[in-house]
């Protein structure tokens, strides 16, 4: 029986869309038409980052839209992240002004601590002298103000393991509603799924197509054997599957396209469902980390010296 997955309830109580069109790596010139094709096809979550140097274009196209009619304000699920640069303390609240200004909002939905790193304030590049140690109590204590002052309706994390939020919720007086992490058919993380779960924290999947954001994908998850069979099985596409396969997780899922039909084609996953036993046939799909977060690894600058340090063994 088909079952319509629309939304996910977070444990501030609001209610997330669950399918986000991802603005990371929509140039600047073609993110601003992204947005006018995914909301007239129904989506309804946009996620976004001051990282991604869109927000000025995203927030001229949602001006519009709103001047237009075609949405309001308050249907829109807007998410936007803290850049690592702008984690101490003081420097959060004008991180999030900075944001709001160029998105041209009053309030953001969603504003999530974009890497469990730290950078160098003003520090656009990933040099390693740019990494500082990271302090996550702190940057968190000034988000939970930006929740007080209601700028931000909730707040969460990105790129957190277990053993990192564990930690967080150690200390936080505000939970995180939601941690975004890379969550597709070829990295399925069930382990930190699990854990996010038993404490009512919010996964939200990036990259549900596979995407690295580089030009040359080194493991292309649309190609999955096993991924093809399903979608050949089902009359669907393998984007198609790799999204409902999310919401069926119980993840909501931030597919990226500037392409109007596959941004269509990604939202048309609401009236169908991927029964059992095909879903069965996916715990065999070979597992890699694409998104490493190697460029935050360093001998003598910031707080990891391996890769395995900000994961913290999570597979
Ligand atoms: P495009 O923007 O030209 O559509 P992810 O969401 O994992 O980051 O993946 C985004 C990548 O997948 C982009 O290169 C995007 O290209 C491509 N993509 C998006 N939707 C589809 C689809 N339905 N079929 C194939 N590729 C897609």
């Amino acid at each position: 029986m088909a079952k319509a997955i629309r939304y996910f309830e977070l444990n501030s109580g609001a209610k997330i869309p669950s399918i986000g069109l991802g603005t990371w790596k929509a140039a600047p010139n073609v993110v601003g038409d992204a947005i006018t094709a995914a909301i007239i096809a129904g989506y309804r979550h946009i996620d976004c980052a001051q990282r991604y140097g869109n927000e000025k274009e995203i927030g001229d196209t949602l001006k519009k839209l709103f001047d237009e009619g075609v949405v309001k304000r308050e249907e829109l699920w807007i998410t936007s992240k803290l850049w690592c640069s702008d984690h101490a303390p003081e420097d959060v609240a004008p991180a999030l002004t900075r944001t709001l200004n160029d998105l041209q909002l009053d309030y953001i939905d969603l504003y999530l601590m974009h890497w469990p790193v730290s950078m160098k304030k003003g520090s656009v590049t990933f040099e390693p002298e740019n990494l500082t140690k990271v302090d996550v109590p702190s940057t968190w204590e000034a988000m939970e103000k930006l929740c007080d002052a209601k700028k931000a309706r909730a707040i969460g994390v990105s790129n957190f393991s277990c053993k990192k939020l564990a930690d967080l919720l150690d200390t936080a007086r505000i939970p995180p509603a939601v941690n975004q992490v890379e969550c597709h058919l070829s990295w399925q993380q069930p382990k930190l799924h699990s854990f996010c779960k038993s404490k009512g924290i919010h996964l939200s999947g990036y990259s549900p197509l596979g995407s690295t954001g580089k030009s040359t994908l080194k493991y292309e998850v649309l190609k999955n054997p096993i991924l093809n069979l399903v979608a050949e099985k089902l009359g669907k596409t393998p984007a198609q599957v790799a999204v409902r396969w999310g919401l069926q997780m119980g993840h909501s899922v931030l597919p990226k396209s500037t392409n109007e039909n596959r941004i269509k084609e990604n939202f048309d996953v609401f009236d169908w469902c991927i029964p059992e036993e095909l879903c069965a046939k996916f715990p065999e799909i070979e597992q890699v980390r694409l998104i490493t977060g190697s460029s935050f690894v360093h001998e003598t600058f910031g707080s990891y010296k391996t890769i395995e340090e900000i994961w913290d063994g999570d597979v």
